[in-house]
């Protein structure tokens, strides 16, 4: 059976730039957006086109050059905004206006001194203007993790019936549970009039560390469309990652989903989009952190060396890192050990492993970690009778 396809939607240029410090220049985004559609996102979002001159030029910039993947605008629901969005938009081959407001009672009460009736009208008009400029409009429900249901299913049957192609369900705040968001596409899907007509995306973040998590629910529960980010970055504590997202699907085959992404371009993607943002990736951060694939632990690197799969659910090759790493501390054993110093030229006997482990043990436990230099000193000053295999 064919897997059904999640588009993935990078908001890395959006809301990942909110981050503070994480400004780019404008052929900073350039580079970024024309990786992004190497990668084989489906669609970019290129920025907020009435924030900023600067932001408005990048998104004609953006859309001017990106060949395949659609390319999106952020507005808020207001006239100006979405004209500024679509002219921004204009060169792209495939133009996405993203419109929306706030539906939660928080929102409605304290953002817009309104009420629910008003804030669907609002809604309506936003998204009906926005298609009077683009086939493409997506409408974003600010807050809709805590946004009550019924209600929730009321302002998406309106704003399919005023044209929306794309339904964005936020968990703003990043406060729902896996199954209470999962509960909530599912709800949409089942009481939505009309829902057929839309894609159902999720946009999630991480204020509890779920955001992964709260989109692997929505996709399952019918959602088709994830809104992420390289590293995860984004406001506050981040928005979705896209490489945990992508690898998850990959690796559970079971789920019947995939993405369009080109996974062999995560890691260059990850380190690219790390340098330019001035935001390093956390060492233990899942499939793009130096410590994803290097093993420390005496056990675990014997397994690893044995057979790669006993610790490793992922080959490192298929999100393009070249090769898992054997890392020497005072934790690591004798395999891990004659493993590396083979990798730098030599091939201990056991008995000359027993003698330059002993000596290893000494050097690690005053060192965070021997690298190859170190090795070559430890052989040397064990006064062994090595054979060199070099
Ligand atoms: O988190 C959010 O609700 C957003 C919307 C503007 C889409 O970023
Ligand atoms: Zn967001």
């Amino acid at each position: 059976m064919s897997k059904d396809i999640v588009h993935i939607f990078d908001t890395t240029l959006r809301d990942g730039e909110q981050v503070p410090g994480c400004k780019l220049d404008a052929n900073q985004k350039l580079v970024i957006a024309e990786r992004l559609d190497n990668l084989g996102v489906d669609i970019i979002e290129a920025g907020f086109p009435i924030s900023s001159p600067g932001d408005f030029d990048s998104v004609t910039e953006i859309a001017k050059l990106v060949k395949n993947a659609t390319v999106c605008g952020l507005t808020r629901a207001v006239k100006k905004d979405i004209e500024v969005a679509a002219e921004a938009l204009k060169p792209a081959k495939k133009p996405r206006i993203h419109t929306g407001i706030g539906t939660s009672d928080s929102h409605i009460k304290h953002k817009f001194n309104s009420n629910r009736d008003a804030i669907i009208e609002r809604a309506m008009e936003a998204v009906s203007y926005a298609k009077s400029f683009v086939e493409d409009v997506e409408f974003y429900a600010e807050d809709a993790g805590r946004t009550d249901n019924e209600f929730l299913a009321r302002v998406c049957e309106a704003v399919i019936k005023a044209g929306a192609t794309v339904l964005n369900i936020p968990d703003t705040t990043g406060y729902c549970l896996p199954e209470e968001y999962g509960a909530k596409m599912k709800y949409l899907k089942e009481n939505v009039k009309g829902i057929d007509k839309a894609i159902l995306s999720c946009h999630c973040h991480n204020d509890l560390g779920l955001a992964t998590a709260n989109s692997i629910a929505g996709v399952i529960n019918g959602a088709r469309q994830i809104e992420c980010t390289i590293n995860g970055i984004g406001e506050r504590a981040g928005n979705t990652s896209l490489e945990e997202v992508v690898m998850i699907l990959r690796q559970h085959p079971d789920l019947n989903l995939d993405t369009n992404i080109n996974s062999k371009l995560l890691y260059s993607t990850s380190q690219m989009v790390s340098q330019k943002m001035g935001m390093p990736v956390q060492p233990n951060k899942a499939i793009v952190g130096s410590n994803a694939f290097a093993h420390s632990s005496g056990i675990h690197q014997d397994g690893v060396i044995k057979n790669r799969e006993t610790y490793e659910i992922i080959d490192p090759e298929d999100v393009g890192v070249d090769e898992s790493s054997i890392v020497l501390t005072a934790r690591s054993g004798r395999a891990a050990l004659a493993y590396r110093a083979k990798k730098v030229g030599y091939e201990l006997t056991k008995l000359q492993l027993d003698d330059v482990y002993r000596e290893f043990l000494k050097y690690a436990d005053s060192k965070k970690e021997v690298v190859d230099e170190d090795i070559h000193k430890i052989i040397v000053s064990s006064n062994i009778n090595y054979e060199s295999i070099t």
